[in-house]
């Protein structure tokens, strides 16, 4: 059923039919669309828009499209132009032409506005939980892991000596500010469009703020011509949604390369791995690798929705109606991989004594050597040309730091002493950098107390 055809002579072709329709992917917005019509259709008969008893008719009528819905009796059709009019469509059936006064005071373009929000503010909730599901991870896969070292990186190379616990922690912060992000937007998702109709609001005596209300909208948009047309919320979705899917990519990328033999930092367990069609000893890390290209599908769906919204003028086009496109795009993808990213980890074995391992020689704790003659006194210039030195005796030598004795070390510098040996295990590195926010198991029992509490 058409909701426009009065004024039209000849049917519309159907390649156009076909081309405009947006059903494919507005489908989804079917019980928000009905919620929000129910809630138009009472206070439309509180009002006195219309009679008290054809409101109960209207709300009662689209009570039944929706349990027919859910339950499968009624299946929509594809078909239709879009979901507004299938399920008017279907409300007509049900309860005849009274159905027709239900789009009073109302236009789609109002209609999809506010569909398009009641259904991103539910789906930013359950992301929300999605990350904290993941964050909860990074949490308690910490606590268990002070002491386990690794090397810390810098241009892929062995830096300083961290705490497992600290790496993963990075990634919870990395996703606590993408959770903040997420609820501050949630405010400017949750404003009500309804009642700004067409573009320029209705002369009907209508009750935005009931609406509100009915809908948990925390307040209505305050010009019909900036409500009907602004997508704001769904590019500062798209947004947030490219970082947390960024923050996904890094830490996929991070599996994949600790997972590869010459790392063996983790290994992902075989419900989480596939293998190949050839090699019968391949186990790989394609959820990881899968994580880490989708991230180009958020990043498109910003840039389409960007694109769509640039030099669009007010108010309503029908250039909007792709919007869903970008936004659905954009939500599934992030939402699966936010939840595949915590199922690989939870499936995940980290190989603490490959980390360990890795840490041996490696001059990692070089720069704890050059402090000691600081705090001996020696301005730390000195110091760093001093240890440089004994690196190069290393390199040269293949001799390993952390096993050079006082005496091999006083050949370097008479101030070396016993304190200079007590300094140079990659565990004694790791812990003695116990500031705020450094990686000492004291320091980050202090993240991860924060995080808990909520305090930081
Ligand atoms: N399917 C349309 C959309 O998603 C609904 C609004 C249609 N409004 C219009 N004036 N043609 O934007």
């Amino acid at each position: 059923m058409k909701l426009w055809g009065g004024a039209f002579e000849e049917d519309t072709n159907k390649e156009v039919e076909k081309f405009s329709a947006s059903m494919k992917s507005d489908i989804r917005l079917w019980d928000v669309d009905i919620k929000g019509s129910i809630a138009h259709a009472r206070m439309l008969g509180e009002v006195g828009v219309i009679t008290k008893d054809e409101a109960v008719i209207i709300v009662t009528g689209l009570n039944a499209v929706y349990e027919d819905i859910k339950t499968g009796r009624t299946l929509l059709n594809l078909e239709a132009e879009d979901i507004h009019s299938e399920i008017e469509t279907n409300l007509t059936q049900k309860i005849g032409d009274v159905a027709g006064k239900l789009h009073t005071a109302r236009s789609r373009n109002d209609q999809v506005a506010t569909d398009t929000r009641l259904y991103l503010r539910d789906q930013v909730t359950q992301l929300s939980e999605e990350l904290k599901a993941l964050q909860k991870y990074f949490l308690t896969t910490a606590e268990k892991n002070l002491e386990t070292i690794l090397p810390g990186f810098t241009h892929m190379q062995h830096a300083q000596p961290v705490s497992l616990a600290h790496h993963l922690m990075a990634y919870y912060w990395m996703f606590q500010r993408d959770h903040e992000r997420l609820t501050q937007s949630y405010q400017r998702i949750n404003t009500l469009p309804l009642g700004s109709a067409a573009l320029a609001g209705t002369g009907f005596p209508i009750d935005r703020q009931m609406v509100a209300k009915a809908l948990n909208f925390e307040k209505v948009t305050e010009n019909s011509l900036d409500a009907v047309s602004d997508r704001d919320f769904v590019i500062e979705f798209l947004t947030n949604g490219s970082l947390i899917m960024m923050h996904l990519s890094r830490l996929c990328e991070e599996l994949i390369i600790w997972s590869t033999p010459e790392f063996g930092f983790v290994q992902m367990g075989d419900s989480v791995t596939t293998g190949s069609s050839i090699m019968p000893q391949k186990k790989n890390p394609d959820v990881a690798e899968l994580i880490r290209a989708k991230v180009g599908r958020l990043y498109g769906s910003l840039m389409g929705a960007l694109t769509l919204l640039k030099a669009l003028p007010l108010s309503y086009n029908r250039d909007l109606q792709e919007d869903k496109h970008y936004l659905f795009e954009g939500l599934d993808t992030v939402r699966a991989s936010t939840r595949l990213a915590l199922i690989m980890l939870e499936n995940t074995h980290w190989k603490i004594e490959n980390m360990k391992k890795s840490l041996r020689g490696d001059l990692s704790n070089a720069t704890d050597l050059a402090d000691d003659l600081v705090k001996k006194g020696l301005p730390f210039r000195q110091a760093h040309e001093i240890t440089g030195k004994i690196v190069n005796h290393c390199l040269k030598n293949k001799v390993i730091l952390e096993e050079m004795t006082l005496n091999d070390l006083k050949v370097f510098s008479p101030l070396f002493d016993e304190q200079s040996l007590k300094v140079l295990p990659h565990l004694s590195v790791m812990k003695a950098r116990a500031c705020e926010g450094g990686t000492a198991p004291d320091a980050v029992k202090v993240q991860i107390k924060k995080a808990i509490d909520g305090s930081f």
